[in-house]
């Protein structure tokens, strides 16, 4: 009988016996945001960026399993809110941008954050942030004035170890990157990286909804890069100057702004809610669904509702804990420019709660600045009216593709003291390879060879060759391979094993049925415990 390919005990790999140290950090239970930065960099998801020469903060490069993953994430993404939905479409804008375009946004004059100083040692620091970490309150959106008179009156000083120099008063600082397109540098030429996707969803709206032949309620999505020079970027991939969205404008008629047709496939939906109101009263934030949400006016639009449910579902349905989000109104003193009204859904990190996506209710702002600003007529003509108007953007989902990776990271993040090993259960949607194929010794690496080329036809799969046959399982875990599949002396070019990255069972299949077993099991239509035959 053929015999399980589960490693002898001198084969299991040893983390466990090694220190916490920033290569091999395994060991971790539950792991800060520090030591996601470090696991990520020894398994080579996430890089610093320059690191060779001293890293530049705020950038970080992607690895080849990090390509996979937030590949993985966007595609997803996309095929949810764009290719599954007939009322979105897609565009793929320019990173820089005439500088028009930032103006009339209000970037320009309105995209800053407060810095304070440090008159003894001149670091310079976000007012805001330090007043949240020493104060624990919220300051997001605090004018300058209020941030100085804070410090001086909590007599705050320099957060740098061993400074402590007295802080000078708030300033405003913009955080627009620009450049200057073409062979000049000055004001004619100067253009700004876009600090969000969003508005070449609004610079392109007359294509679009002339080639699209849309009429609201519908909506416009982006996903690319987005440049904000953070006065002080932290927490690894949270907040970065270099960045990735992926975002949707959504464009409703501004008398059908509560006239949403698919509420009902949320209206259930149960969420933790934390209104302005009860942050106002010190309340805590209520489990409610979006129905009564609505019902009692916490939320005011059936549309930001069901966009709120939505993007919380989706994290849920690619294996985010439900547990671990919840939607908080924006203060009065910290919404945008453009928003009548914020929501932002945020997770608990392990650095506490934070916005993981932003959902504003931009009105008509942005396309009547850029109707005012181009010249352009930007309006839509309604046929049973026979008048012009301007749609309203009643729900903008804003998600950052790298908060998003920390999300399904963190909730992965498994320390398994049985395997002494980290096993990463990432959902097998976005695990950045699907199946590793190995040879249970060297004289067998050309059947195993022979089935990586049967399975990469059809899912990202690696041929992994190196190690013992335990370390090469224990690798796999780490990095979220919810499959192996062994060739091992009992195989003889008919059958193989796989074996469950959650479980660690192994089953004998055929190899003419490994494709399709393995397709089912990825689309989730077969457990593992179903695969016919004894397991191993
Ligand atoms: N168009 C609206 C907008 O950009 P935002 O709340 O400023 O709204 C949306 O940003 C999302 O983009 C955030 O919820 C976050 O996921 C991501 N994001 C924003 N700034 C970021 C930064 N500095 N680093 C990483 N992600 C960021």
């Amino acid at each position: 009988m053929a015999k399980p390919t589960t490693p002898p005990a001198s084969e299991k790999p040893k983390q466990s016996q090694k220190p916490n140290t920033p290569s091999e950090p395994s060991h971790v239970v539950t792991p800060t945001i520090e030591d996601m930065a470090v696991f990520c960099k020894a398994k080579g998801f996430v890089y610093p960026n320059s690191d060779i020469y001293g890293g530049l903060a705020g950038c970080f490069d992607l690895g080849h399993l990090g390509v996979e993953l937030a590949n993985n994430i966007k595609q997803h993404w996309w095929k949810t809110f764009v290719q599954s939905r007939p009322d979105i479409v897609g565009i793929d804008g320019s990173i820089i941008n005439n500088q028009k375009v930032w103006k009339a946004s209000g970037h320009v004059d309105c995209f800053e954050d407060v810095m304070v100083e440090c008159e003894k040692c001149k670091h310079r620091t976000r007012g805001d942030h330090l007043l949240e970490e020493k104060l624990h309150i919220h300051a997001d959106g605090l004018s300058k004035d209020d941030v100085t008179k804070l410090i001086q009156k909590n007599k705050l000083t320099c957060p740098l170890k061993g400074c402590n120099g007295v802080l000078g008063e708030g300033k405003q600082f913009n955080l627009m990157f620009y450049t200057f397109a073409g062979p000049s540098a000055d004001e004619t030429t100067k253009a700004y990286l876009r600090p969000e996707t969003a508005q070449l969803m609004f610079t392109n709206f007359r294509y679009v909804t002339e080639h699209a032949r849309l009429k609201p309620p519908f909506g416009i999505a982006q996903i690319g890069r987005a440049f904000r020079n953070e006065i002080s970027p932290r927490d690894f991939l949270f907040r970065c100057r270099e960045f990735e969205q992926m975002e949707i404008e959504y464009f409703v008629h501004p008398q059908k702004i509560n006239d949403c047709p698919f509420l009902n496939e949320v209206e259930n939906h149960t969420i933790l809610v934390w209104s302005s109101e009860m942050q106002e009263k010190n309340q805590a934030p209520k489990p409610m669904t979006i129905k009564d949400a609505l019902k009692q006016k916490i939320i005011l639009t059936a549309w930001h509702g069901y966009w709120l449910a939505q993007s919380h579902l989706w994290f849920v349905r690619l294996g985010a804990d439900p547990e671990k989000f919840r939607i908080r109104q924006h203060l009065k003193t910290e919404k945008s420019h453009y928003a009548l009204d914020t929501w932002d859904l945020e997770y608990k990190f392990p650095f506490g709660w934070k916005e993981l996506q932003g959902m504003a209710n931009r009105t008509d702002f942005d396309l009547k600045q850029h109707a005012l600003y181009s010249k352009t007529d930007l309006q839509l003509f309604d046929e049973d009216t026979k008048e012009k108007f301007y749609p309203h953007v009643v729900a903008e989902p804003s998600q950052g593709v790298g908060r998003a990776m920390l999300v399904f990271l963190f909730d992965a993040y498994h320390y398994d003291p049985q395997r002494e090993n980290v096993v990463l259960k990432l959902h097998p949607k976005i695990a950045p390879v699907k199946v590793a194929v190995l040879s249970l010794v060297n004289k067998l690496n050309d059947e195993a060879m022979d089935v990586f080329n049967q399975l990469k036809e059809h899912v990202v799969c690696a041929f992994d060759k190196s190690g013992s046959i335990g370390r090469r399982y224990a690798r796999n875990d780490e990095i979220g391979t919810p499959y192996c599949v062994t060739i091992d002396f009992d195989s003889q070019g008919k059958d193989v094993t796989i074996r469950d990255r959650d479980s660690t069972k192994q089953k004998r299949v055929l190899r003419t049925e490994l494709v399709s077993l393995v397709m089912q099991l990825l689309q989730g239509t077969l457990r593992f415990d179903q695969i016919p035959g004894k397991t191993l």
